[in-house]
């Protein structure tokens, strides 16, 4: 089955030559793109959806969300909004309501905000672990994830429940607990903060999870300066994550990270991604992460929504992309490309077509997943211009219409 998308105003593939097509139209044949070219010698197709003159766009990338959690934290919210600080204790809440929760529950909370993102334009999405913390509560938090999300993260090392030691929580996440969860996921990560882990755990949590085969990411520089780049750069992380508190060298160790990496070819040793929370910053009134000057030092930059109830509790792709472009400097195409191409780099997802078991996403082009999103509008432009407004118009899924 075969699908002509034609009559499309505006085309921004987000491929390596990062072409923006005008008057464009694109063929999904199952669940790949086929061709995209002109719409004036468009081939025929067995269906044929007219876009009006509309915008289409590779379907967001949402590389970090914490999704698998029960329970409500609008009073935390409320206070910090009359002047209260964000800590990392909070999280014990969402612990406390989400062992509490039935597996049915769970997964059906889970599913929901899953389908929440998906009507918004969120095509790919990875979740995270980390509202259980302990072995029995990581794994089933892991299994559920991995029935409702495309990637699955390992978090256990979020915070060290209360009453526990922090040195022999940290053996139970590098052992017991992580080869519980080992079956689920793709993925680990640590949030690596005053407050939550040290650099010394930190780094023994990721060593293990690496050793154990998983890729690893980090949720670091986020509540002040600290060590959380420089040990994912060290370690080769596939990200870091947060990033507002930055000191010149740590710019300068996400830059390094990337000089292997031809961004032409998409080719080299890949670096790490730096990826930017904004939603999750306005919510905390932690100061915007510096974007444009990680971006100008040359460093792959991702967006993501960071959904979870505590500091970010929304899904919004396009609310991210409003605030990057209005108030991180970024223009348009960059900030659609961090939160679609740049997402796909943090999940290691931005390469694969016909002839790779896996399919790129993030981007459109003949072989990648045929992950599509159309606006309610002329141009991406208006995704800044119109903030805040209802612009997702049709989403296609691996080639499946979802919207
Ligand atoms: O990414 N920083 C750590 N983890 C989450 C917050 C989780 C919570 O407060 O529930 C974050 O912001």
């Amino acid at each position: 089955m075969s699908t002509l998308i034609t009559n499309i105003a505006e085309l921004m593939t987000q491929d390596l030559e990062h072409r923006v097509l005008k008057n464009a139209a694109m063929v999904v044949e199952g669940e790949r793109i086929a061709w995209l070219g002109a719409a004036a010698s468009a081939p025929a197709a067995d269906e044929a959806v007219d876009a009006g003159g509309r915008a289409v766009l590779p379907g967001w990338v949402d590389s970090h969300t914490h999704l698998v959690f029960a329970g409500d934290r609008t009073a935390e919210f409320e206070a910090r909004m009359a002047g209260e600080q964000y800590s990392a204790g909070g999280i014990a809440v969402t612990v406390d309501a989400t062992r509490r929760a039935s597996d049915f529950d769970l997964t059906r909370l889970a599913m929901a905000r899953v389908s929440e993102a998906v009507s918004l334009g969120t095509t790919y999405l990875e979740t995270k672990t980390g509202y259980g913390l302990d072995t029995e509560h990581e794994a089933r938090s892991a299994r559920i994830a991995s029935t409702v999300a495309d990637e699955v993260t390992y978090l256990g090392a979020h915070l060290v429940p209360t009453g526990l030691d922090a040195d022999a929580y940290t053996d139970l996440v590098c052992g017991p607990m992580l080869d519980a969860v080992r079956p689920y996921v793709r993925w680990a990560d640590v949030f690596c903060e005053k407050g939550a882990f040290t650099a010394e755990q930190s780094r023994r949590v990721l060593r293990a999870c690496r050793d154990a085969g998983l890729g690893i990411r980090v949720h670091g520089n986020q509540l002040g300066e600290g060590p959380g780049v420089q040990l994912a750069t060290e370690l080769g992380a596939a990200s870091v994550d947060h990033v507002n508190y930055l000191a010149s060298q740590d710019v300068a160790a996400l830059a390094d990270s990337w000089t292997g990496w031809d961004p032409s070819t998409g080719t080299g040793a890949r670096g790490t991604v730096a990826t930017c929370l904004p939603a999750c910053d306005l919510s905390t009134r932690q100061p915007l992460p510096p974007a444009r000057a990680l971006l100008d030092a040359g460093v792959q930059v991702a967006l993501a929504s960071n959904c979870n109830p505590g500091t970010s509790y929304t899904s919004s792709m396009a609310f991210c992309v409003a605030t990057a472009v209005l108030q991180m400097r970024l223009s348009v195409h960059e900030a659609v490309r961090a939160a679609t191409y740049g997402g796909a780099l943090a999940l290691h997802r931005e390469t694969g077509n016909d002839a790779d078991g896996e399919r790129a996403v993030g981007s459109l082009a003949v072989g990648h997943r045929a992950d599509v999103h159309m606006l309610n509008a002329p141009s991406a432009t208006h995704l800044a211009y119109r903030p805040g407004m209802p612009l997702t118009y049709a989403v296609w899924r691996a080639g499946v219409r979802a919207r």
